[in-house]
């Protein structure tokens, strides 16, 4: 897994599961002047417009600086020192505050916008006007009667069977007819939720032509802390939306919670694919007998037979060893009002929770390839993908340079011809899903104007083919199957990282970064390198780990790891971004250097490609969370990622005047494929 571009990592790993927690939560980054320029960016008086967005540009560039402290001394902090103080984070959510965030928050605007535009049957994809339709309905969400939604929720419940905490007073709820799997397996055939265990369609691990199927650990909670205030919020569930009276909806709340604690112990993080445990059907019918049949389970919910020879993965065997011991010690009207309710909350509409917030999730979670292919179509211009199709190459080229160069002389000659192809051959690909017919995906779709609830179970039952919930990541990522770097839509908006009113330093510095760290990436996989470039690939990479392991944050050093890949593809990634500028200026006319200047703003070209970088990563996250940010070694910290990386530059050093041994321009540097960019 590469770093994740987003700070939650689990989140990313478990990208379906999280989306929707993830949004709601999406913490109010201030992006004023985005939308401002957004505005001035309409206007059509080119010179007039340049000039505003440039000194909107530099304000909010000093808005986050912090120029009284020495850029030699900690850059970071020079860089993103006011951060903080405009974009707090808070001691529960939003934890973590970062650039990051007010990206998918503009997105997150236009997106909605596309949504809210009516209806054109002349115009929309009907993939479009379903989508348009679904999330109209769920707008209008609270002219639903209370009565009616209760007798929905509880129509759902009822295809599966009983719920104890809803039997009548005086019923008894017969345990002996309950069924677990069996209500699991047909909760999924229906609606697709993966409750206590997960059925799923994702490519063979070594052969990725084929598809298989994968059983095992659902994604993992995110669990949260505080456990009463779960408690809470499940009991006024039961009560308020299934009328269960109040001490039973508590107590039941509690039982509910518990268990999800319990099995969530034995959760892992692991995405399906890799390790996951090859299984004959035999095999699945066997392991966890008597108490659980596998191959039953996935019988019933795909209804149809395995075949003898048919071969399934078992995802993450932990868990489901875990869940025998869970098994024994849980009573069966736990189990069952667990399995109901996990059922439910996904029908659960939150009353006093903010409207278009909520719709606006349910429709990023249910339709992420069609949201993202409307915004791809209206955001991908040709000048937009030509400007950074033009950074892309730019930036291959720098590496090609480099892998030729004496710099890269520990690469045995056919090492280095092999990555030379393999650079060669690497393509970048905005994730826009311009090759799907989504009007042939939706085909089957049928939903009614107003009623949202059973619009939302159609789009379920609708989306139950099993298939991958398809990795359409909301982050930068590089590819290695398809050798190929992938870049998500809302990096299109204009104005954030691009635009061609800023200086190129600044597209250079940040996007050129985002994409030149993916490619580094391409090399992490180093099977078939010989093995003395190996050796000396490992030589490089202990001067990487003493110098991570000796920096410090917030007073702690770094854990030591052998885990450099994402490091070393951070200082990979600034100098090839650094190289691609350098030669677009040494090409560029000496009349129009003044255009790589910024208004109110001394710094040299140079200096605003160095500030850019260092603000991508500005962040604020709150000590708590730092604390169990670095223990986990969740990655290196945002701040030493910047100050590792520029620290082994001595570009950065000159055009910062850095005296030598400043923290910026330590005497000892380290370099994997480049140096000497001076
Ligand atoms: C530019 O804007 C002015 C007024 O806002 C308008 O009259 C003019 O037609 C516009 N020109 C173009 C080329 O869009
Ligand atoms: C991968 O699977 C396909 C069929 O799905 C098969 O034709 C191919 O030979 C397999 N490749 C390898 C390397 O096993
Ligand atoms: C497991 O389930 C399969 C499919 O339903 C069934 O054929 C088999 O008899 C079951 N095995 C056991 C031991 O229950
Ligand atoms: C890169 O690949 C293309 C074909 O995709 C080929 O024509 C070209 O010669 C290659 N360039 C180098 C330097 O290998
Ligand atoms: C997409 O699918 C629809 C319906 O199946 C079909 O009519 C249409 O021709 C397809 N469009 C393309 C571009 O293939």
């Amino acid at each position: 897994m590469r770093r994740m571009w987003f700070s939650v990592v689990s989140c990313a790993l478990l990208w379906l599961g999280c989306v929707r927690s993830h949004l709601l939560s999406q913490p109010e980054v201030d992006t004023h002047i985005q939308l401002q320029e957004q505005l001035i960016s309409q206007h059509n008086d080119s010179a007039y417009v340049q000039r505003v967005m440039r000194l909107a540009k530099s304000a909010e560039m000093r808005s986050y600086m912090q120029p009284e402290l020495d850029a030699c001394d900690d850059f970071f902090g020079y860089s993103c020192g006011m951060w903080p103080k405009i974009n707090p984070a808070n001691a529960a959510q939003p934890r973590e505050t970062n650039y990051q965030q007010l990206l998918a928050n503009g997105y997150q605007h236009k997106q909605q916008r596309l949504l809210e535009q009516p209806a054109d049957a002349d115009s929309d994809d009907v993939a479009v006007l379903k989508l348009k339709q679904f999330y109209a309905s769920c707008l209008r969400f609270r002219q639903t009667p209370e009565a009616l939604y209760r007798q929905q929720l509880l129509e759902i419940a009822a295809e599966f069977g009983r719920m104890p905490a809803l039997a009548l007073p005086g019923q008894q709820w017969p345990a002996d007819g309950f069924d677990w799997l069996a209500t699991v397996a047909h909760i999924k055939r229906k609606y697709g939720l993966d409750i206590i265990l997960l059925l799923q369609q994702a490519p063979d691990p070594h052969n990725k032509t084929q598809s298989r199927l994968y059983v095992g650990q659902p994604p993992r909670f995110v669990v949260e802390p505080n456990r009463a205030a779960v408690v809470q919020r499940i009991a006024i569930q039961l009560e308020q939306h299934l009328g269960v009276e109040a001490a039973l909806a508590r107590r039941t709340a509690q039982e509910i919670t518990d268990l999800e604690m319990l099995l969530a112990k034995g959760m892992s993080t692991r995405p399906i694919g890799p390790l996951a445990l090859p299984r004959s059907t035999v095999e699945l019918t066997n392991a966890y007998a008597p108490t659980l049949n596998l191959t039953h389970y996935v019988e019933l919910a795909l209804q149809r037979p395995l075949q003898p020879e048919e071969m399934l993965y078992e995802h993450v065997v932990t868990y489901q060893a875990h869940l025998l011991v869970v098994l024994a010690q849980t009573p069966p009207h736990v189990l069952a009002n667990y399995i109901f309710h996990k059922l439910l909350d996904r029908f659960y509409y939150d009353r006093s929770a903010p409207v278009v917030g909520q719709c606006l999730a349910n429709v990023r979670e249910l339709f992420p390839e069609l949201l993202n292919n409307m915004a791809y179509r209206q955001y991908a211009a040709p000048a937009t993908l030509s400007d950074i199709d033009a950074v892309w190459q730019q930036i291959k080229l720098s590496f090609h340079n480099v892998l030729e160069s004496s710099s890269t002389d520990w690469l045995s000659v056919a090492t280095r011809s092999h990555l030379l192809d393999q650079l060669n051959a690497t393509r970048l690909l905005i994730n826009g899903h311009a090759q799907v017919n989504f009007t042939e995906r939706y085909k089957q779709l049928e939903l009614k104007p107003q009623d949202y609830l059973f619009n939302l179970r159609a789009v379920l039952a609708h989306s139950t083919q099993f298939a991958t919930p398809t990795s359409s990541p909301n982050v930068p990522t590089y590819d290695p199957e398809e050798n190929q770097v992938l870049l998500p839509v809302s990096l299109l908006q204009p104005n954030f990282l691009w635009s061609r009113f800023y200086p190129r330093a600044l597209r250079y510095g940040s996007l050129g970064t985002i994409i030149a760290e993916q490619l580094a990436h391409s090399l992490d996989r180093r099977a078939g390198w010989d093995a003395a470039t190996l050796a000396e690939f490992g030589k490089r990479k202990a001067c990487f780990r003493h110098q991570y392991e000796r920096l410090r944050f917030a007073g702690e050093y770094l854990p030591a790891t052998e885990l450099q890949d994402d490091n070393i593809a951070d200082n990979t990634a600034v100098q090839l971004a650094y190289l691609g500028y350098k030669n677009y200026l040494a090409n560029l006319a000496s009349s129009a250097l003044i255009t790589e200047y910024l208004p109110q703003m001394s710094h040299s070209p140079q200096q605003l490609f160095f500030i850019s970088y260092a603000q991508l990563w500005c962040n604020d996250a709150n000590e708590q969370f730092r604390d169990k940010q670095s223990l986990l070694a969740a990655g290196t910290p945002n701040a030493l990622r910047v100050q590792g990386a520029l620290a082994n530059l001595d570009a950065f050093a000159s055009a910062f005047g850095c005296a030598n041994e400043t923290p910026m321009n330590p005497e000892q540097k380290c370099h994997m494929y480049a140096k000497n960019l001076n």
